[in-house]
Protein backbone atom coordinates (compact mmCIF):
# COMPACT_ATOMS: atom_id res chain seq x y z
CA UNK A 1 0.00 0.00 0.00
CA UNK A 2 1.45 3.31 -1.29
CA UNK A 3 1.32 6.40 1.15
CA UNK A 4 -1.23 7.81 -2.00
CA UNK A 5 -3.57 4.84 -0.80
CA UNK A 6 -3.79 5.10 2.87
CA UNK A 7 -4.23 8.98 2.22
CA UNK A 8 -7.31 8.44 -0.10
CA UNK A 9 -8.76 5.99 2.62
CA UNK A 10 -8.33 8.43 4.92
CA UNK A 11 -10.36 11.17 2.53
CA UNK A 12 -12.94 9.12 1.91
CA UNK A 13 -13.05 8.40 5.89
CA UNK A 14 -13.78 11.83 6.34
CA UNK A 15 -17.09 11.90 4.10
CA UNK A 16 -18.38 10.26 7.02
CA UNK A 17 -17.80 12.59 9.76
CA UNK A 18 -20.48 13.90 12.05
CA UNK A 19 -19.35 17.24 12.43
CA UNK A 20 -22.73 19.36 12.61
CA UNK A 21 -21.09 22.23 15.58
CA UNK A 22 -17.42 22.47 13.68
CA UNK A 23 -18.16 21.68 10.16
CA UNK A 24 -14.48 20.54 10.32
CA UNK A 25 -14.55 17.13 8.96
CA UNK A 26 -11.06 14.55 9.36
CA UNK A 27 -10.87 11.44 8.29
CA UNK A 28 -8.28 8.87 9.23
CA UNK A 29 -6.78 5.63 8.29
CA UNK A 30 -4.35 3.07 10.30
CA UNK A 31 -2.10 0.84 9.13
CA UNK A 32 -1.39 -2.30 11.32
CA UNK A 33 1.68 -4.27 11.31
CA UNK A 34 -0.15 -7.50 9.52
CA UNK A 35 -1.13 -4.80 6.98
CA UNK A 36 -5.11 -4.41 8.18
CA UNK A 37 -5.86 -0.86 7.71
CA UNK A 38 -8.91 0.97 9.80
CA UNK A 39 -10.61 4.06 9.02
CA UNK A 40 -12.08 6.49 11.33
CA UNK A 41 -13.84 9.91 11.33
CA UNK A 42 -14.11 12.98 13.91
CA UNK A 43 -17.55 12.13 15.66
CA UNK A 44 -18.90 15.47 17.77
CA UNK A 45 -21.22 15.92 20.03
CA UNK A 46 -23.59 18.21 22.13
CA UNK A 47 -21.14 18.26 25.29
CA UNK A 48 -18.27 19.10 23.55
CA UNK A 49 -15.84 17.48 25.07
CA UNK A 50 -16.82 14.53 24.56
CA UNK A 51 -16.47 14.47 20.69
CA UNK A 52 -13.72 11.98 19.64
CA UNK A 53 -11.30 13.00 16.92
CA UNK A 54 -10.49 10.85 13.74
CA UNK A 55 -6.97 9.74 14.84
CA UNK A 56 -8.76 8.21 18.12
CA UNK A 57 -11.65 6.88 15.96
CA UNK A 58 -9.50 4.88 13.88
CA UNK A 59 -7.11 3.70 16.66
CA UNK A 60 -9.81 2.15 19.12
CA UNK A 61 -11.34 0.14 15.92
CA UNK A 62 -7.98 -1.28 15.64
CA UNK A 63 -7.59 -2.70 18.58
CA UNK A 64 -10.87 -3.58 19.72
CA UNK A 65 -10.46 -6.04 16.55
CA UNK A 66 -7.57 -7.30 18.24
CA UNK A 67 -4.35 -4.97 16.45
CA UNK A 68 -1.90 -3.28 19.00
CA UNK A 69 1.12 -2.69 16.38
CA UNK A 70 0.95 0.04 13.79
CA UNK A 71 3.15 1.14 11.23
CA UNK A 72 1.51 4.61 9.53
CA UNK A 73 -1.26 7.04 10.21
CA UNK A 74 -2.89 8.92 7.20
CA UNK A 75 -4.66 11.97 8.67
CA UNK A 76 -7.14 14.48 6.13
CA UNK A 77 -8.79 17.76 6.38
CA UNK A 78 -10.08 19.46 3.84
CA UNK A 79 -8.38 22.23 5.14
CA UNK A 80 -5.22 25.07 4.18
CA UNK A 81 -2.94 23.93 7.47
CA UNK A 82 -1.43 20.43 7.94
CA UNK A 83 -3.83 18.32 10.42
CA UNK A 84 -1.18 17.43 12.56
CA UNK A 85 -2.66 15.24 15.59
CA UNK A 86 -3.95 16.56 18.51
CA UNK A 87 -1.84 16.41 22.01
CA UNK A 88 -4.33 13.71 23.24
CA UNK A 89 -4.73 11.97 20.15
CA UNK A 90 -0.52 11.68 20.30
CA UNK A 91 -0.59 10.27 23.37
CA UNK A 92 -3.26 7.76 22.84
CA UNK A 93 -1.65 6.12 19.66
CA UNK A 94 2.11 6.08 21.47
CA UNK A 95 0.21 4.02 24.20
CA UNK A 96 0.75 1.60 21.56
CA UNK A 97 2.98 2.41 19.11
CA UNK A 98 5.74 5.10 19.45
CA UNK A 99 7.53 4.72 16.18
CA UNK A 100 4.28 4.83 13.56
CA UNK A 101 4.90 6.97 11.05
CA UNK A 102 2.03 10.03 10.53
CA UNK A 103 1.09 11.33 6.99
CA UNK A 104 -0.92 14.58 6.77
CA UNK A 105 -2.74 15.72 3.92
CA UNK A 106 -4.74 18.82 3.26
CA UNK A 107 -7.31 20.29 0.63
CA UNK A 108 -4.66 20.57 -2.22
CA UNK A 109 -3.68 17.18 -2.00
CA UNK A 110 -0.23 17.38 -0.23
CA UNK A 111 1.28 16.13 2.50
CA UNK A 112 4.05 15.87 5.20
CA UNK A 113 5.07 13.22 6.87
CA UNK A 114 6.66 13.29 10.69
CA UNK A 115 7.43 10.09 13.34
CA UNK A 116 5.22 10.10 16.08
CA UNK A 117 8.03 10.48 18.54
CA UNK A 118 9.06 13.66 16.67
CA UNK A 119 5.45 14.82 17.46
CA UNK A 120 5.40 13.53 20.70
CA UNK A 121 9.16 13.07 22.23
CA UNK A 122 8.10 12.82 26.00
CA UNK A 123 5.02 10.94 26.11
CA UNK A 124 3.55 10.26 29.78
CA UNK A 125 4.20 6.72 31.03
CA UNK A 126 4.97 4.99 34.38
N1 LIG B 1 -10.18 16.81 15.29
C1 LIG B 1 -9.78 15.58 14.85
O1 LIG B 1 -10.58 14.78 14.37
N2 LIG B 1 -8.46 15.27 14.94
C2 LIG B 1 -7.50 16.09 15.51
O2 LIG B 1 -6.36 15.68 15.66
C3 LIG B 1 -7.86 17.43 15.94
C4 LIG B 1 -9.29 17.81 15.86
C5 LIG B 1 -11.61 17.16 15.20
C6 LIG B 1 -12.30 17.32 16.51
C7 LIG B 1 -13.45 18.23 16.15
O3 LIG B 1 -14.53 17.46 15.67
C8 LIG B 1 -12.91 19.08 15.01
O4 LIG B 1 -11.76 18.39 14.53
C9 LIG B 1 -12.54 20.50 15.40
O5 LIG B 1 -11.69 20.51 16.47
Amino acid sequence: MTDRDLLSMAKQASLNAYVPYSRFSVGAALECADGSVFTGCNVENAAFGSTICAERTACVKAVSEGRREFKRLAIYADSENWPTPCGACRQFLAEFSHDIEILCSKADGRYVSYKLSELLPHLFNF
